[in-house]
Parts: C-alpha cells; sequence; structure tokens
C-alpha cells in the first residue's frame, strides 16, 4: 500500500474522499439527469423553470457548492493517485481484489477521469458559464416572467454534429469510469459483504449504462430533431 500524502493526508484518507465524492458526483447524476430530459421532449418551459430553480433556490445553490468542490477533490486525488501509481509501478490504481482488477476501465481510471474533467469544463463553458455569467436570450413565461432561454441555447448547440458526437463519445468514456468507479467507492470506504457485494457490482454495472447512456440520447434527439 501507497502511504504518499495528498489532499487531506494519507493515500487511504484520499481513497476515502475520492470515493465519497464520486458517490455524491452519482446522485448529482441522477438529478441532473432527470431535469434535462424536458429538454429532449421539447418541453421548453419546464427545462427554462428548473434552470432557474436550480440556479436561484438558495438551499440548491449551497449544495451546488458542495458540488463543485466535489469535483475538485475528485479529480485533484485521482490525478494525484495516478501520479503516484505511475511512479510505483507495477501497483495500479487500487489494490482491489480479483477480477475488478482485471478489468480495462479499472487499469484506466486516470486517464478516464482525465477525459471526463476535460467533457466537464467544455460543457461548463457551453451552458453553465453562460447561464451565470453570458448574454443569453430572455423568455416570457406565460405569467409574465422572464427566464434566461437556456432551452434554445442547450437546443442550439445540440445542432452542430461534431458537439452531439462529443457528448456521445464523453458518455461512451463516463459509462466506463462509473463501471469500475460506482462498486468500487463501496470497496474504498469499507463496505464490502459476501452478500451485498455482488448486488453492489450488478448496480454498478445497470447505473455505468443506463445513466451515460440516456445522457447520450438527449443530444442525439435534439440534433435529429433539428
Ligand atoms: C446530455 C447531457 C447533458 C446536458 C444536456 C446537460 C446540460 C446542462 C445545462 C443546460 C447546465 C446549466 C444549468 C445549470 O447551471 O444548472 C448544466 C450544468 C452542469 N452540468 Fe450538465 N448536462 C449534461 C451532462 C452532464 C454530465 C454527464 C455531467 C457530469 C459528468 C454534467 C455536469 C454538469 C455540472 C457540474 C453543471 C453545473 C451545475 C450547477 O451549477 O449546479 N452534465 N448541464
Amino acid at each position: 500500500m501507497a502511504t504518499g500524502k495528498g489532499l487531506f493526508g494519507s493515500s487511504i484518507a484520499r481513497k476515502y474522499w475520492m470515493a465519497l465524492t464520486g458517490l455524491f458526483l452519482c446522485s448529482f447524476l441522477v438529478i441532473h439527469l432527470l431535469g434535462n430530459i424536458p429538454l429532449m421532449l421539447g418541453h421548453q418551459d419546464d427545462f427554462n423553470l428548473y434552470a432557474r430553480f436550480m440556479t436561484t433556490f438558495p438551499v440548491i445553490k449551497a449544495v451546488s457548492y458542495l458540488l463543485y468542490a466535489s469535483f475538485v477533490v475528485h479529480a485533484v486525488d485521482g490525478i494525484l493517485l495516478m501520479r503516484q501509481n505511475a511512479a510505483a509501478r507495477p501497483v495500479k490504481y487500487a489494490a482491489y481484489n480479483g477480477a475488478a482488477n482485471a478489468s480495462w476501465s479499472s487499469r484506466n481510471m486516470g486517464l478516464l477521469g482525465v477525459f471526463t474533467l476535460v467533457f466537464i469544463v467544455v460543457h461548463l463553458k457551453s451552458f453553465w458559464y453562460e447561464m451565470h455569467f453570458g448574454k443569453i436570450p430572455v423568455y416570457i413565461y406565460e405569467d409574465g416572467t422572464e427566464l434566461k432561454d437556456l432551452y434554445t441555447l442547450t437546443v442550439t448547440a445540440f445542432q452542430e454534429l461534431w458537439y452531439t458526437v462529443f457528448y456521445v463519445v464523453s458518455m461512451a468514456l463516463l459509462g466506463l469510469h462509473l463501471w469500475h468507479g460506482f462498486s468500487s467507492a463501496f470497496q474504498s470506504l469499507g463496505l464490502t459483504h459476501p452478500k451485498y457485494t455482488p448486488m453492489i457490482k450488478i448496480a454498478g454495472a445497470f447505473f455505468a449504462l443506463v445513466i451515460p447512456a440516456v445522457f447520450a440520447a438527449i443530444p442525439v434527439v435534439i440534433y435529429l430533431a433539428s
């Protein structure tokens, strides 16, 4: 076991933080996916109201800061772990047990994480930055309220083929990252059990397939409908 110091101390503490932040980010993905479904259905009002709620409701704003911090901790610790593993070959990413170690995604978690980070930077620039700091069209809701038209901004972005392909490829890579990451987070937290660990693995595989697939469907449906 490597003992290098990283964010929050030892490499064991680092793995704990990666697991905790990773599972928190997984819960964000579910909420984010549900919130984005109206985009695919052409529900402009629902999406713009949801976007306003998510960016203005105080509790959600507070959770957003936790989310940004989780991304930073997860990415920084992941990069430190990747560098540490590269320096200490043949010891690979987290010395977990058995067959799980053999999967391609488990051996390339760092690389997959870096791809996901690149995706998030591009993604945040396209939508989050524009929503918070850019000039986006205003849209008048039926009760006269002025809403930022994030719906049109998003739907317009997915009329570009390259941007749609970028999302589909990114979601495939995110799926590979989650394929190993979801269940290994439970192992890092010491939550292993002969009866429940196989179920967690199945839940992880399901999560890694379904969540990115539905995310990827959003730009594809919008592109094909445009
Ligand atoms: C088709 C896929 C996706 C679409 C259409 C989409 C759309 C959006 C939009 C419109 C926003 C700006 C609204 C806001 O600031 O709340 C946003 C924010 C964000 N997205 Fe996505 N997203 C997608 C996938 C993802 C994925 C896979 C991740 C993470 C791996 C992600 C991470 C984020 C984050 C961290 C924010 C900022 C949230 C906040 O400010 O609280 N998104 N997304």
